[in-house]
């Protein structure tokens, strides 16, 4: 599933017809599409120089949590520690940023251009404890391909 998934992203990264927001759209998309368990797809960035994390691409229910401040929520938290933050019940969070009701956990991995944390990659799932070290893995890939394009 990941291997397939990962020739995809890569077609992607190489189509000199799309600008880096249209990858990361479409990445988006075929993410979503792939994996039965990634419900709400979308990247974050660092706003500037303001200690908060701006919306970029993303595929799924709109959110209104479009701006979240450095240490908010799950995100926000990540933006501050560089690590991977696997939430396998949201529920079970104090510092969770609800974004829609049948959400059940969540997955956010840091996005780094040049050692510095720019980003991240956010997954929603409906399904408790989906998430396995080969997410963490290929997210982590996907972020250092998206990287390249930045
Ligand atoms: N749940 C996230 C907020 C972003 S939405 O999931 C799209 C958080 O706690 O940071």
């Amino acid at each position: 599933m990941f291997e397939t998934l990962k020739t995809k992203v890569e077609e992607i990264i190489l189509d000199v017809d799309l600008n880096s927001t249209e990858k990361m759209q479409r990445i988006c998309q075929i993410l979503s599409d792939g994996i039965n368990y990634y419900d709400w797809v979308g990247f974050y960035f660092k706003n500037g120089d303001k200690r908060e994390l701006k919306l970029g691409p993303y595929v799924g229910e709109p959110t209104d949590h479009t701006i979240i401040p450095f240490g908010k929520g799950i995100c926000g938290q990540v933006a501050e520690s560089n690590q991977n933050f696997v939430v396998p019940d949201v529920h079970a969070q104090d510092n969770y940023i609800a974004c829609s009701l049948t959400v059940k956990s969540e997955i956010v991995v840091p996005l780094f251009k040049n050692g510095e944390n720019i980003g991240q990659i956010d997954i929603d799932s409906n399904t408790p404890d989906p998430f396995t070290d080969a997410d963490e893995r290929f997210l982590e890939w996907v972020n250092a391909r998206v990287a390249q394009i930045l």
